[in-house]
């Protein structure tokens, strides 16, 4: 399965490791990783080589999928689709550029995502966990029409858990 996706504005693709820089914009930023980015390309790249190396093994339609305006090299962000950490299924998550935020493409790379993975059954039902604090990302589930399951802990901080359904049929 071809994993890119393509939206009105943005064009989404699996990393590869000649995306290093993109991938520590993103990752080593504390405005953007605010709970604990990484502190040096060197481990920003290790983490990358293991992301690469892990989503080998993947299903198809599962994974980590770097963003990028259509026609640039810049990557402004990341949306992922994996098992979940925090309940028994798939997780959908996404991390932007300080400079790419207010724009909606969090939530037009998200909604791509979200229905690639629902319409051809890579998941019946996908999660969001986000924390209370994180309003930002709060308004992105909104507007992708998660709704709330319930509010937990995770990771030390209070957070609500989010789902959506694969439409009926
Ligand atoms: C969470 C995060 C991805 C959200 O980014 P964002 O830019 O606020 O979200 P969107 O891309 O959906 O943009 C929505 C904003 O763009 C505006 N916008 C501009 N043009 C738009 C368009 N064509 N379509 C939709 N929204 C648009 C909206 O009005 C909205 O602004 P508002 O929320 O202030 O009303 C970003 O804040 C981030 O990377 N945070 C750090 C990482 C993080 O916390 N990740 C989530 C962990 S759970």
């Amino acid at each position: 399965m071809n994993r890119d996706l393509q939206t009105e504005r943005l064009s989404l693709k699996p990393f590869t490791l000649d995306d290093r820089e993109g991938w520590h914009a993103i990752w080593g930023d504390p405005e953007v990783i605010w709970w604990g980015a990484n502190e040096s390309p060197e481990v920003s790249d290790a983490a990358l080589e293991r992301l690469i190396a892990r989503e080998a093994g993947l299903p198809a339609g599962v994974g980590w999928l770097a963003v990028r305006r259509t026609g640039e090299d810049e990557i402004i962000g990341d949306v992922l689709l994996q098992q979940a950490r925090f309940v028994d299924g798939m997780e959908i998550g996404w991390h932007f550029r300080r400079h790419a935020w207010g724009q909606g493409y969090a939530t037009e790379a998200a909604q791509a995502v979200l229905e690639r993975c629902l319409a051809e059954g890579v998941a019946e039902r996908v999660y969001a966990a986000v924390a209370l604090e994180n309003g930002r990302s709060l308004r992105v589930v909104e507007k992708l029409g998660m709704r709330v399951e319930k509010d937990m802990e995770y990771a030390g901080l209070p957070h609500r858990l989010f789902a959506i359904d694969a439409p009926p049929g």
